[in-house]
């Protein structure tokens, strides 16, 4: 399915509505979650609605795409953090069921064998939210000869370096050049997918991934072999 809409925010109370309806279906739904900008609104919806009584998350469980490698868990731009503060400090989430990889694991291929068996035990989860990267990542799946399957170690892109130095003092040298992903066989294993991105910059990224040619070369572009996926594009940021 794909469905335009003018604002961010009209996007944003979408997905949430079907975040929602996925949760109040089934009480210990496992929520696949994304970091970035672009699922804030959706977290900011979800925060609000848990306030106002109309979602529960107490059984809910939560398997996050990736992680840098290299920050403390506490430092504000890991994404263990960026998730505590954005959303599982706000919501009655069991922060126990609440998954990230971990990217100071001192051996990263047993990290990434452990992380890829938590997907499998949840059977992969019910609802996956995706970003898209300008380079048309999903998670930290960079453009490259492949399609990977598990969770993996992979080295940044420099778009996605510079696109994401604004969460750095917009200092270059303090990304991390490094980071856990979780595959392209775990993000499909998802039983529905909800893409989004807005304004200009990612409309053609956007429009490659939904109805380009399908290609490692922008790994949103498998997308398109998933049954239930829902595309969602904000005119405006
Ligand atoms: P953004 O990042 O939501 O901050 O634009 C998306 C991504 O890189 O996956």
């Amino acid at each position: 399915m794909y469905r335009k809409f003018n604002t961010y925010t009209e996007m944003s109370e979408y997905a949430a509505k079907l975040v929602i309806e996925q949760v109040n279906n089934n009480s210990q739904s496992v929520l696949g979650l994304a970091t970035g900008s672009t699922p804030l609104g959706l977290y900011q919806k979800l925060i609000e609605e848990n306030r106002n009584g109309k979602v529960d998350f107490s059984k809910v469980s939560s398997i996050n795409l990736d992680e840098y490698c290299g920050l403390e868990k506490t430092h504000s731009q890991s994404y263990r953090n960026f998730m505590n503060n954005n959303l599982f400090d706000h919501i009655n989430i069991d922060i126990r069921k609440t998954n990230v990889p971990n990217g100071l694991a001192e051996d990263i291929d047993e990290e990434c064998k452990r992380y890829d068996k938590v997907i499998e035990d949840f059977g992969g989860a019910d609802i996956q939210i995706l970003g898209i990267g300008l380079d048309g990542h999903i998670g930290f799946n960079e453009p490259c000869e492949e399609f990977k399957k598990g969770t993996s170690y992979i080295k940044l892109d420099e778009s996605t370096i510079e696109a994401n130095a604004r969460f750095f003092d917009n200092d270059i040298s303090k990304v991390p050049t490094h980071a856990i992903t979780m595959g392209i066989g775990g993000i499909m294993s998802a039983k529905k997918i909800i893409i989004m991105a807005s304004g200009d910059k990612k409309r053609d990224i956007f429009e490659k991934a939904r109805i380009g040619k399908i290609t490692p070369q922008v790994q949103a572009s498998i997308l398109q072999f998933h049954k239930d996926v829902v595309w969602l594009f904000a005119e405006k940021n």
